[in-house]
């Protein structure tokens, strides 16, 4: 019988896992630095608390939530993104309590949700997302913005990724925008592709940002939301844009940017990479502000913000780029020996070596001087030390450095001080 990984999925080994790790550490770091804590959630919640956050007629729960009940007849999801669990566990876990000011939460998880597979578009897969629970100041809309924005400079994608900016507004105003569009998008329904026709009943925002709809002028002209907003809301886009001009940020205002998810209110963007060889496009980020999913999930009235960025799109990002990945697998020296005795003496040596953290290994079994030469090039061993019968208790090793074959006598300290010098 034959097995297959579900489609959609990855197996994650060698470079592909040494990539996925490196980006993994980078960002850690880099939250931490912006003052951010880890968290993890579990990796299925109550369907419900996935319907009521993310919205019952978006293509996520309508279409890509992987459910299930349980043996107790409960409806469960596997989490098809961080923002809700992070939220539900904020409240749960009554993070609020005795708490002034924000807290900065972040995450690296794994997430499903069921899609139609193609390149950058997975059934499970990876987000790092940060979450600023309980914001009242919109300074902290600019450090986002900031830490998507080094993100991108950190991994050298600035010529390749443009930041696209919108304001959406509270639900009042959005509601108002949303009567509007459908007034003006009934005109031209005969125009619409078959999705955006059905959308124009349940989601009609979406018709902003459909991939063929969104390019026809009248989809372009559509009445914007800017009519609907408050001075004090156009007010606050204008402070969050010059805090980004301040910090030379670059941003194009996108007026159709919606996003997929409904508890968006306030400033939503995305990071959006194009492809310098075809062209193509994708967003790698996306995020923004919700004043209402924490009062939503049974918490205080407070207002959260954050991003995501989706790990395996930038994988591929950094691949098109050339991305300079620092972690292998290689080892550094790579001990050889010429029967079993010699072989005992050698893990000696190698223990030494593990013990002062640096990576070395044999191949057991393997008692040929030649067969363990090609053992180390072949593992891309920096350094290779063979140990013959004559050798064992000589406490100088023959360690011949693989970059340029040079030869040397090194005792052991001396090769661990030449290697972590
Ligand atoms: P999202 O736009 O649904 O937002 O996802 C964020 C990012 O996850 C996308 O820009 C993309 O890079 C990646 N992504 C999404 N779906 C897939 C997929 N099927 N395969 C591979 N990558 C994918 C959210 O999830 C929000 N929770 C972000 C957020 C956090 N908003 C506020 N806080």
């Amino acid at each position: 019988m034959e097995f297959k990984k579900p489609r959609g999925t990855t197996d994650w080994y060698g470079s592909n896992l040494n990539k996925f790790n490196e980006i993994k550490f980078t960002l850690q770091n880099l939250a931490i630095n912006f003052g951010f804590y880890e968290i993890n959630t579990p990796t299925f919640e109550s369907l419900n608390l996935f319907k009521k956050s993310i919205g019952e007629v978006t293509d996520i729960t309508q279409k890509e939530l992987y459910t299930f009940q349980d043996k107790k007849e409960r409806w469960m999801a596997l989490r098809p993104e961080g923002t809700s669990s992070v939220v539900r566990a904020y409240v749960e876990e009554k993070m609020f309590a005795n708490k002034s000011n924000a807290s900065k939460l972040f995450y690296i998880l794994n997430l499903f949700r069921y899609e139609r597979p193609q390149s950058g578009r997975l059934r499970e897969f990876h987000q790092f997302g940060v979450e600023y629970l309980n914001v009242t100041n919109h300074l902290y809309d600019i450090e986002c913005l900031l830490l998507g924005n080094k993100i991108v400079e950190l991994f050298g994608l600035q010529n390749y990724v443009q930041l696209k900016i919108n304001y959406l507004g509270d639900f009042k105003q959005r509601q108002e925008w949303i009567n509007e569009l459908k007034k003006y998008f009934e005109q031209y329904k005969d125009q619409l592709s078959q999705d955006s026709q059905n959308r124009l009943t349940t989601n009609p925002l979406r018709i902003l940002d459909d991939k063929v709809d969104a390019k026809k002028d009248f989809v372009i002209n559509a009445p914007k939301l800017d009519k609907f907003l408050s001075a004090e809301d156009k007010k606050v886009f204008e402070d969050i844009l010059n805090g980004l001009s301040t910090n030379n940020i670059n941003y194009v205002i996108d007026n159709n940017l919606v996003r997929g998810l409904d508890y968006y209110t306030g400033v939503v963007f995305e990071f959006v990479y194009t492809n310098p060889h075809d062209k193509s496009e994708s967003t790698i980020i996306g995020g923004g502000r919700y004043s209402d999913l924490i009062k939503q999930t049974g918490g205080p009235d407070e207002v959260g913000l954050g991003f995501a960025m989706g790990l395996e799109r930038l994988i591929l990002a950094l691949e098109d780029t050339n991305y300079n990945f620092k972690t292998n697998n290689n080892p550094k020296v790579v001990i050889g020996a010429s029967s079993y005795e010699a072989s005992l003496a050698a893990m000696h040596y190698i223990n030494i070596l593990r013990d002062n953290n640096i990576h070395a290994v044999m191949d057991f079994g393997n008692y040929k001087k030649d067969k363990n030469a090609k053992y180390a090039i072949k593992n891309n061993a920096e350094y290779f030390v063979f140990i013959s019968d004559e050798d064992i208790c000589n406490p100088k090793l023959n360690v011949e450095d693989m970059s340029n074959h040079n030869k040397e006598q090194l005792t052991i300290n001396e090769l661990v001080m030449r290697i972590n010098k």
